[in-house]
């Protein structure tokens, strides 16, 4: 994959940050705790985050020999686009108080890598404060606001900042307890007391950058909230503006949008026909990382009998930490890949440049792990799967 950094400075973060793990490690260092707890946690005792790890560890090839030299093609096509991996950005709310400006540095990474970055409903930008820095492949992660005309205006104004692809996420039908969260003392929106402040003196990169770029809070949800009720807070107001949508609600957005429509958050097959027969383009396949559920499936559990159940494009994530857990997935029926915390643990470690670098590694890790399968492309590892 033709990656823009040069190459001595590839090279050179490739000796540095080898692995996902190694972005991790720094950016857990740069990003104040109360921060990373809120990136890094799940809900419950973290027994779902725990068993994507694990269920994706079960997932295992039969390695193949005497297949001759090749360079793997990692390219695919996906709801009519090429891209040079089947890899793309998840959606992840306040992803600028993880790190400063990540919704603009993420947007621009996608635009230069050629692949999907997702913005979401309660980000700290607004879909035309991120359009400046917005490729092809923009797609705008809706949480259903309860008020229609709020719902037509945040579609059209995603519309005309330039997002062509909507992703309903239908896994938050109530807020999650995120205990852990909880107890590192983040609030919304954050309110920085003298301990939480002591951590961010710990992290100047982070605090600096937040200084130039201003605290971080839900715009689109406080624009809305100004307008509504006058209340300047997003503590009330993203629960009094986002709802929990059903089966009409989906058919309204139907109705209302054009383009390609996503549902996030599918765990169960016997959804997949309804989807389908709702006129949804792709489903995607997640458990929010755990965040939500703590007696969930994990993602890759429930892959096999969606795609039994439908012949719409899937999508992926929830957990996938490398290249080797993208092979998983799409040996399993997936047709895209989706990656949330590991894209911000690349700002974290290395800041703007931080996503080419993850995209890298990525790349490598598929490109070794089919020369060891003897995958030539992506359709080549369908049948590669030990049974
Ligand atoms: C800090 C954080 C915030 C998130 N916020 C959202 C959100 O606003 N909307 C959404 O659809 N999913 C959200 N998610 C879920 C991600 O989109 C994605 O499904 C999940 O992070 C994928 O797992 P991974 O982080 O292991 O790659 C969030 C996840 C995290 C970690």
């Amino acid at each position: 994959m033709a990656i823009k950094l040069s190459h001595s400075r590839a090279m050179n973060l490739h000796s540095q940050y080898p692995g996902v793990l190694d972005l991790k490690l720094r950016a857990q260092r740069r990003i104040p705790h109360f921060v990373w707890e809120y990136l890094d946690s799940a809900t419950g005792q973290e027994h779902t985050k725990d068993r994507n790890r694990a269920k994706l560890d079960e997932i295992l090839f039969a390695p193949s020999i005497l297949h001759g030299e090749f360079e793997p093609d990692l390219s695919t096509s996906f709801l009519g686009h090429a891209f040079p991996l089947p890899v793309g950005i998840s959606p992840l709310g306040m992803s600028g108080l993880i790190w400063p400006d990540a919704e603009r540095l993420l947007a621009a990474a996608g635009k230069r890598l050629g692949l999907p970055y997702s913005l979401s409903t309660v980000a700290t930008q607004t879909p035309e404060t991120v359009a400046p820095c917005l490729g092809e492949h923009g797609w705008f992660q809706m949480y259903p606001p309860r008020d229609p005309e709020i719902r037509m205006d945040m579609l059209n104004r995603a519309k005309a900042a330039g997002f062509r692809t909507l992703v309903l996420t239908v896994d938050v039908p109530v807020a999650s307890r995120r205990e852990r969260q909880v107890r590192s003392g983040l609030t919304t929106p954050p309110s920085l007391t003298p301990r939480l402040l002591a951590q961010v003196a710990t992290c100047p990169a982070w605090a600096l950058g937040t200084l130039r770029h201003g605290m971080p809070r839900m715009r689109l949800i406080d624009e809305y909230a100004e307008n509504l009720t006058g209340l300047s807070s997003t503590a009330h107001a993203g629960y009094l503006l986002r709802t929990s949508p059903d089966w009409e609600y989906l058919q309204w957005l139907r109705d209302n949008w054009d383009g390609p429509l996503l549902v996030k958050g599918v765990l169960r097959a016997e959804d997949a026909p309804k989807l389908e027969q709702a006129g949804v383009d792709a489903i995607w396949i997640s458990n929010h990382a755990g965040r939500q559920f703590d007696a969930s499936l994990s993602s890759i559990e429930a892959l096999p009998a969606i795609r039994a159940a439908t012949s719409l494009p899937l999508i992926f994530d929830s957990g996938v930490e490398g290249g080797l857990d993208i092979l998983r997935a799409l040996a399993l029926g997936a047709d895209f890949v989706m990656l949330g915390r590991a894209f911000h643990y690349a700002l974290g470690a290395i800041g703007a440049q931080g996503p080419d670098h993850l995209a890298d590694i990525l790349a490598k890790d598929m490109a070794a792990n089919m020369g060891q399968i003897g995958a030539r492309s992506i359709a080549d590892l369908k049948g590669a799967l030990l049974t």
